[in-house]
């Protein structure tokens, strides 16, 4: 029925991809996320007169949520990826902190994080770092503990997970993940000081792949916000893509980077309409704001096996559509597989739609 072809299409653009995109990460979702989505599908269903597929594509996501938190904890499998990727990625990591600014604003600012010298209570002033201040965690993008149990500010017990700027992805993440679904990252905070919960990285944040980008042919402000995984999944991780701007987006390495039950980490970023702040934005929405998870577009972005995938895919979240245009192209002697835009309120493809980068890089332009 129309669930089951839900599901199929679903599949289909994820063999597309090759790279597991948007609804990956999804299915990793807290049961406390699960009761509101639930509560989304009903106030679309009310609200306005979605077709069918909007209803049974968060019946999707429900089920295949509760459908992960059967599955296996993490494998010694997926520790062993962790640790090659860690030695994969140690001269990129390197060569990153030669080149990183001694900036010298701040009371404790500095140009590298020492285990056990900065106090909780206080959100670092460490370089790649981003303060995501509106949502009211005292910067952090989550506060969660192994238990499933978050908090409003940084305290022992808990990991408090950090944005990084546009490009870069997070470092830290303990490996002993919760077995029941959820994922957990960010710095450790024990007797009152943070400390890195995984030492495979120097630095906070890591430099992605330059293999998208994001460019606005617009006047007003777009507000891309990332899921902040591992950790709590909210879209809370802002890219602040100005108009006439081009922001690099964050292309995840997948062959190196967290994995989880065996399943490869993509960037997901919910893209709002134009004209709505990061502040407003990039947080978990309302069904009459549209923002955050209600924005109208999902983008998706990650690299493995030496090939990128840039994903369109329309939000189930969302009836009304963006009010911009957007175009994925190759940039000067670049090469892509794929026709992927959205344009005039339509995907190229009604379900989205994915374009691989085989040589150098693409832009997604806002139009
Ligand atoms: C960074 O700045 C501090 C304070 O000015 C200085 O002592 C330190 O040597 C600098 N580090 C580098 C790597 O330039
Ligand atoms: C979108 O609308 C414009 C203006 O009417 C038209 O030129 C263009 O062909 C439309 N695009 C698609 C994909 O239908």
């Amino acid at each position: 029925m129309k669930f089951q072809q839900a599901l199929s299409i679903l599949m289909a653009l994820s063999t597309i991809n090759a790279a597991p995109l948007a609804h990956q990460h999804h299915m990793h979702k807290r049961e406390a996320d699960v009761v509101t989505l639930t509560e989304i599908h009903t106030v679309i269903v009310d609200a306005s007169n979605p077709t069918g597929v909007v209803a049974d594509e968060v019946s999707v996501v429900e089920t295949s949520t509760s459908s992960s938190t059967t599955s296996t904890p993490t494998t010694t499998a997926d520790a062993t990826t962790e640790t090659t990727a860690a030695a994969a990625t140690t001269t990129a990591v390197a060569d990153k902190a030669a080149a990183v600014e001694n900036s010298s604003s701040g009371s404790s600012s500095s140009s590298s994080f020492e285990d056990g010298t900065i106090p909780c209570s206080e959100f670092p002033s460490v370089a790649g770092i981003v303060s995501v201040d509106w949502i009211g965690l005292g910067g952090w993008a989550s506060v969660m503990a192994l238990d499933g149990s978050t908090s409003e500010s940084c305290t022992d017990g808990f990991y408090c997970s950090y944005a990084c700027e546009a490009g870069m992805s997070k470092t830290q993440w303990p490996s002993n993940q919760p077995s029941d679904g959820r994922s957990v990252g960010g710095l450790y905070c024990d007797n009152g000081y943070l400390y890195k919960s995984n030492s495979n990285y120097d630095d906070l944040c890591v430099s992605d792949e330059s293999t998208g980008y994001v460019v606005s042919e617009l006047s007003d402000t777009v507000a891309l916000c990332r899921t902040d995984y591992p950790g709590s999944e909210n879209m809370v991780v802002p890219t602040e893509l100005k108009g006439g701007e081009t922001q690099p987006l964050s292309v995840v390495d997948e062959d190196t980077y967290f994995t989880w039950e065996g399943k490869k980490t993509s960037a997901q970023y919910y893209v709002n309409n134009a004209g709505v702040s990061v502040e407003d934005g990039c947080i978990w929405g309302t069904s009459a704001a549209e923002v955050g998870n209600y924005a109208p577009i999902v983008i998706g972005a990650g690299s493995t096996g030496g090939l990128t995938y840039l994903s369109l895919i329309p939000n189930p979240n969302n009836g009304n559509g963006a009010n911009y245009n957007i175009k994925i192209v190759a940039t000067e002697g670049s090469t892509i597989n794929g026709d992927c835009y959205y344009e005039n309120g339509s995907f190229s493809s009604s379900d989205g739609c994915t374009v691989t980068v085989t040589s150098g890089s693409a832009n997604i332009v806002f139009y």
